[in-house]
């Protein structure tokens, strides 16, 4: 069955050239795409992006942003800056940056007020890791997020982002995905866009996203075989 249009965001974490850009590009541009794209390169790639992607389905998205609008903050990138390469979107709060990086909820919800001052919709992710699941307090956990993290307008996407299912090749089953968005979908309303995130693939992302409440997908791994990720754009 063919889904109705949905967004698909792409996160090449700490990969991807301007060379397999360049290559991305043009193959996009051939496919006739279904779904909406957010791409999400790293930051040394988001200008050479911008200038070359002339598809309306297609839209930019950086991977984070400091909190503060300006300062001193050797390597960090703001969200204006962000804003100026052309992107639309910005992802805050992914898992790696809370483990790799100390984010807390705080901290991710500073992050998501300042990129939506600069104009930018940032992609909240949420999400339990494996202890927290196997002792059957992910829902809470989720809830904690959620009262901590998100910013006062509504101007932002939300990802459920199991910890254990990102990266590792299982991806939460239908029916977790079904409960937990189902949760989500009562503590935010009905107009926040829910994206399912961890080992999404090729495979599985028709049925995730025809699940309930399941309004894209982030996809890692899989954003980087180009063919693979062509056709879940075009829903094949
Ligand atoms: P994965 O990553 O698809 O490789 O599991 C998802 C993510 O980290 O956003």
């Amino acid at each position: 069955m063919m889904t109705s249009p949905k967004i698909i965001a792409g996160n090449w974490k700490m990969n991807g050239t301007a060379a397999f850009l360049k290559e991305c590009l043009s193959y996009w541009q051939g496919l006739d795409l279904i779904h909406d794209l957010v791409i999400c390169p790293p930051f040394t790639l988001l200008t050479e992006a911008n200038k070359n992607i002339h598809l309306s389905k297609v839209s930019l998205g950086a991977q984070d942003c400091h909190q503060k609008p300006l300062g001193a903050f050797t390597g960090n990138i703001s969200a204006d800056q962000v804003k100026e390469t052309g992107c639309s979107h910005v992802i805050i709060g992914h898992s790696e940056r809370r483990q790799y990086h100390g984010e807390n909820n705080d901290l991710v919800k500073v992050k998501a007020e300042t990129a939506i001052l600069s104009g930018l919709k940032p992609i909240i992710c949420v999400g339990e890791n494996l202890a927290e699941r196997e002792q059957g307090s992910a829902l809470e956990v989720l809830k904690n997020q959620i009262e901590e993290c998100l910013p006062k307008s509504p101007e932002f996407l939300i990802a459920y982002e199991p910890v254990w299912a990102i990266g590792t090749g299982k991806a939460a089953s239908l029916k977790d995905i079904e409960e937990v968005h189902s949760f989500l979908r009562r503590l935010i309303g009905p107009y926040i866009p829910l994206l399912y995130g961890g080992s999404v693939t090729l495979e599985n992302y028709k049925e995730i996203l025809l699940t309930n409440n399941v309004d894209g997908v982030l996809v890692g791994g899989a954003s980087l075989k180009k063919e693979d990720f062509g056709r879940m754009l075009c829903d094949q």
